[in-house]
């Protein structure tokens, strides 16, 4: 089947970012929000962000423009019916994932493909309470979605192979590398890096050196772009928290239980960079 218009359920950090791509590469977006208030503050985010490609030379203005007015919004999930391709990225819960793509199987021509951005849950799952289990898959974006290169596509066992191929084919259409994987608790990236991560919160509560010389170790040494503690900050505490707790509650690894402190920072509301607090300040946020 040949995809023309894509729907995007949610309109936050991630799916902003993916209608953003989405557009750019030429497709018609329909992104969807609970309500009028979020979708204002989605497409917000969708015009910052575009203003800020052109800013950096990765775009111009004529194409700016071009994206923006193939972007159409809405607040009811079932105006994503003329949808070839919808990609779902809710809050990351079970129930309401279950609760969307209910909506979406019922409103949706059978041949629409349906996808998950969910970072931790099974799409096994997810795939497995529609009715259409060949039709479903995981395509996991990393965030900020215009800038990170990497799409993973997710394949359960049900899932038909023209889905997948089609689910790659989008990703590079969208000027990511892809890689598949098979559905597992974290897929690739996650099952490597949430570990690490918790790691260097233990190193840190037990003194082996200072937050900001955990950061510097690994962005120096190793060369990545943020430290532990700056990324978990970046990608925010309580999305970092629940993407464990789900590996965690599905595998029984206790390389994905979060320490304590995680959890009093969350209940503290010190969420990283959008709360203005986290492992770190952020005055003004
Ligand atoms: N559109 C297109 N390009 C953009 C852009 C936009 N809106 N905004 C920035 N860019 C480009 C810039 O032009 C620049 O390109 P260049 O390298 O060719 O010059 C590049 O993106 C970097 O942008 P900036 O210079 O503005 O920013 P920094 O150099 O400070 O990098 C960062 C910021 C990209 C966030 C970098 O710090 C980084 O890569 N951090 C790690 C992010 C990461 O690991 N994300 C994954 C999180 S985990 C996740 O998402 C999984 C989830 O399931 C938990």
């Amino acid at each position: 089947m040949v995809i023309k218009k894509v729907g995007i359920i949610g309109c936050g950090l991630m799916g902003s970012g993916i209608a953003e791509i989405t557009a750019r590469a030429g497709y018609d977006v329909l992104v969807t929000e609970v309500n009028e208030e979020f979708l204002k503050k989605g497409i917000a985010r969708i015009e910052a962000s575009t203003q800020k490609a052109v800013d950096k030379g990765k775009s111009t203005a004529a194409e700016r423009t071009a994206t923006l007015a193939r972007i159409k919004g809405s607040t009811k999930i079932e105006d994503v019916k003329s949808c070839q391709l919808v990609v779902e990225a809710v809050i990351e819960k079970m129930d309401e994932k279950k609760r969307v793509f209910g909506i979406l199987d019922a409103a949706c021509p059978p041949e629409t493909i349906l996808a998950s951005n969910t970072s931790s849950l099974s799409i096994t799952e997810i795939a497995g309470s529609t009715k259409r289990p060949d039709k479903v898959l995981g395509l996991h974006f990393f965030s900020p979605v215009p800038v990170m290169k990497l799409l993973e596509v997710v394949r359960t066992i049900m899932v038909k192979d023209e889905v997948v191929e089609a689910g790659v084919a989008y990703g590079k259409a969208v000027g990511k590398e892809t890689v598949v994987c098979k559905d597992a608790p974290g897929f690739i990236v996650n099952q490597l890096y949430l570990p690490y991560t918790l790691v260097a919160i233990r190193q840190w509560e037990r003194g082996l050196a200072t937050k900001e010389d955990i950061d510097k170790a690994m962005s120096l040494g190793l060369n990545y772009p943020m430290g532990p503690f700056t990324l978990m900050d970046f990608v925010g505490l309580d999305i970092h928290y629940n993407a464990c707790m789900s590996i965690f509650e599905e595998t029984k690894d206790p390389a994905y239980f979060p320490p304590p402190v995680l959890k009093k920072m969350i209940q503290a509301g010190h969420l990283g960079r959008k709360t203005g607090k986290g492992f770190y300040d952020y005055p003004g946020k």
